[in-house]
């Protein structure tokens, strides 16, 4: 029995959250690995709407969550998360929840100078969700960070907010916003400490023990491979790795333990913030993808950019993130389009490419070369086999397997958690 690991395989915001869900239900555990309260997952379980950004969708399920190392911790943004889904009835304790040790914390001054720096890029914004998590990231990579085992060891902490303060108090200053006094800081993380102490642990030590004990793990990806760090359209990515191999680093286990990747990818394309997007659709067709798919963030309210399906960034995304099946959602806002555009590839300074080259240049410069498709009158809502589904819809998904290079594992069409058509159970490996 296989374990499974969930990444997206567009631009982030491919209708993970119900395929999670659904996922969840049938795992013992839920791990999240990487990104932080950036990301946001819609959860619809009966008449409830859970909207959850840190906590592992599994919760909603009664199965335990886990956050592993990778992550970064905002805890006043955690301990909100908690009271909110407790407030809807969920139980949320030490013994269904427990945050690896060695995660980083996201201090106050982690958004504020996030924002600081968005605000001066000016027309050249990465559009971050403004939550801190590039500066966290920072952080941890320049041996700075205070983690959440700092908080057992209150008398560290001085000096390392002194160290800390000494590099953002001086790039606060530069930037003309207030900074941050330590005493401030100090006292907020001596709060939170005895709040979030008893979730903390070394969760290698647990995830090794309930992988010896047979139990199935489900690792949640955040964001998707295209904002992955390294594979993504930097510098308009996350400041995480965001392909299936870190739900290895990013808990504690080794690369044989993820399984099955899955991949989700929605029927067309859609991107917040900003950075090349090749098929995106300025005219109606995009305006209705986005009205018809309530294109709109979960954390932010932002509207999101709408084009047609790129096979071609998607394939790139199955090759660097591991992806074994795709799991399609969103199938039926295509219904009633008379014609549809797959991306199968791009034309650059006169040039064919297959791929999204790394240079930004070449990326903003990509033309994206169509194959059009007839599309269907017939609804596609809520089909559950393939016999539900209109015959030119199964061509089109069809079509997508073959550019894509990838089996589809699972079709979502609706999202109401049964519209789902299972080709193959990704637990089963
Ligand atoms: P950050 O992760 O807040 O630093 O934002 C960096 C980029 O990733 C921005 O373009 C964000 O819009 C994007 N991003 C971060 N989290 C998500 C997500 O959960 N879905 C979609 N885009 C995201």
């Amino acid at each position: 029995m296989a374990n499974v690991a969930v990444i997206g395989a567009q631009w982030g915001d491919e209708g993970k959250g119900k395929v999670v869900d659904w996922l969840a239900s049938r795992a013992d555990v839920v791990v999240r690995f990487q990104g932080g309260h950036n990301a946001g997952h819609t959860l619809v379980v009966g008449n409830q709407t859970y909207k959850l950004s840190l906590l592992p969708s599994g919760l909603v399920r009664g199965k335990l969550g886990i956050i592993g190392n990778g992550v970064v911790v905002d805890p006043d943004a955690l301990l909100a998360e908690i009271a909110l889904v407790r407030s809807q009835g969920l139980t949320v304790t030490p013994e269904t929840l427990r945050i690896a040790d060695n995660a980083v914390l996201i201090l106050p001054l982690h958004p504020a100078i996030d924002k600081a720096r968005e605000a001066a890029r000016g027309d050249h914004k990465i559009g971050t969700t403004g939550r801190g998590i590039g500066p966290a990231y920072e952080d941890k990579v320049a041996r700075r960070a205070i983690r959440v085992a700092d908080l057992a060891e209150p008398e560290t902490l001085s000096a390392k907010l002194d160290e800390l303060l000494l590099h953002y108090n001086a790039l606060l200053q530069g930037l003309g916003v207030p900074t941050f006094s330590k005493d401030t800081l100090l006292d907020g993380l001596l709060k939170l400490a005895p709040q979030i102490l008893p979730y903390a642990e070394p969760v290698w030590e647990r995830l090794d023990e309930l992988r010896r004990g047979g139990k199935r793990i489900l690792f949640e990806g955040a964001q998707a491979v295209m904002l992955d760090v390294d594979h993504g359209t930097y510098p308009f990515v996350t400041s995480s790795n965001t392909v299936a191999a870190t739900a290895a680093s990013g808990s504690g286990v080794g690369p044989n333990a993820v399984g099955f990747v899955l991949g989700i990818a929605k029927a067309y394309t859609t991107r917040v913030g900003s950075g090349p997007f090749p098929t995106e659709l300025h005219d109606d067709i995009g305006q209705l993808l986005g009205d018809r798919g309530n294109e709109y963030g979960v954390n932010t309210g932002r509207r999101r950019r709408c084009g047609w399906f790129d096979a071609a960034m998607v394939r790139q995304a199955i090759k660097v993130g591991g992806v074994q099946g795709i799991a399609l959602t969103k199938l039926d806002i295509l219904d009633g389009l008379t014609e549809l555009k797959i991306c199968t590839g791009y034309r650059i300074n006169g040039t064919f490419s297959r791929h999204l080259p790394a240079a930004p240049g070449a990326q903003a410069a990509a033309v994206p070369e169509y194959e059009t498709m007839a599309g269907w009158a017939e609804s596609s809502r809520g089909a559950r086999s393939w016999a539900d589904l209109p015959a030119q819809a199964v061509k089109y998904v069809r079509r997508i397997e073959e550019l894509v290079e990838a089996p589809v594992t699972l079709l979502s069409t609706s999202p109401e958690r049964d519209d789902t058509i299972m080709v193959k159970d990704p637990f089963e490996g």
